[in-house]
């Protein structure tokens, strides 16, 4: 496997399959490795820790590293290269980098667009920016930052001219034996808040089989009863992330904090 970190080595990988990451990759990642390996194209996978998508107080200085088990774990999924950018390849001191304009996705729904008012435009920042460098024919994204695969999505849908050959592909939701989704985040839980975290993955499998308003009071009252402390706990539209109508796909998504240790998970409504 190819590590790369300079604009010209990334010249042979144009129309690749792209597996964009911020490394510490645990099965999650690897199963979206796993998913791009199997397509015909070369897979890139990129290991960039964003700070334009965190705040400040977030944990970008906390955030886990493990450059060389990454590069071993995704070279034995069959990744062809890794991209490790320097920060000013990504963002050149010099030149200005693009920033998309955000799709509605990333501002209407009130979901980690007002919990994490900075993050999208991080994310599609750093994502155009990517596409731009690489220039992939596919992109691979997890499910399980949905709100993410959908404002990712909507981006490129509204820059068709500026990347006409890109697709976006999905990977699910890799777990634990518990429930629990895989997340790098979950190494900052204790053992005994790594027990609490299942809260998130057990309301979404009792909510996912009830109607949307009986499923919203279920999750908040599982997620409270293990004392999280709830950002959202919704059913949407599985697309628009807006309210969800009737013979259209719907989501639940969940956000919830836990000792510090914010947790994200989601399901298809049955
Ligand atoms: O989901 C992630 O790991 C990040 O948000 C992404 C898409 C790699 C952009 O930094």
């Amino acid at each position: 496997m190819q590590i790369l970190s300079d604009i010209s080595s990334l010249a042979s990988y144009k129309g690749c399959t792209l597996v964009p990451t911020m490394g510490a990759i645990h099965e999650g990642h690897r199963s979206l490795v796993r998913i791009a390996a199997a397509f015909d194209e070369p897979v890139v996978v990129s290991i960039f820790v964003n700070p334009k998508q965190f705040a400040p107080g977030e944990d970008l200085a906390t955030y886990p590293r493990s450059l060389d088990r990454d590069l071993e774990m995704i070279a034995a999924d069959g990744a062809s290269a890794a991209l490790v950018p320097p920060e000013d390849l990504m963002y050149p001191p010099d030149e200005p980098v693009w920033s998309p304009p955000l799709p509605s996705v990333a501002s209407n729904p009130k979901l980690e667009d007002l919990h994490r008012p900075h993050f999208f435009s991080g994310v599609c920042t750093v994502v155009a920016r990517l596409f731009d460098l690489i220039q992939p024919s596919t992109a691979i994204l997890g499910e399980k930052d949905w709100q993410q695969l959908q404002v990712i999505r909507s981006m490129v849908q509204m820059n068709a001219d500026r990347w006409p050959a890109i697709h976006i592909k999905s990977g699910p939701t890799i777990r634990e034996s518990d429930g629990l989704a895989m997340s790098s985040r979950n190494a900052f839980l204790d053992p005994a808040n790594r027990e609490r975290a299942i809260a998130l993955s057990s309301a979404l499998a009792e909510a996912i089989k009830l109607p949307p308003v009986e499923a919203e009071l279920t999750m908040q009252d599982k997620l409270f009863s293990a004392d999280l402390d709830i950002d959202y706990a919704v059913v949407r539209d599985a697309q628009t992330l807006q309210a969800p109508q009737k013979g259209q796909p719907q989501r639940a998504l969940i956000a919830a904090t836990l000792n510090g240790t914010r947790l994200i998970d989601n399901a298809a409504m049955l």
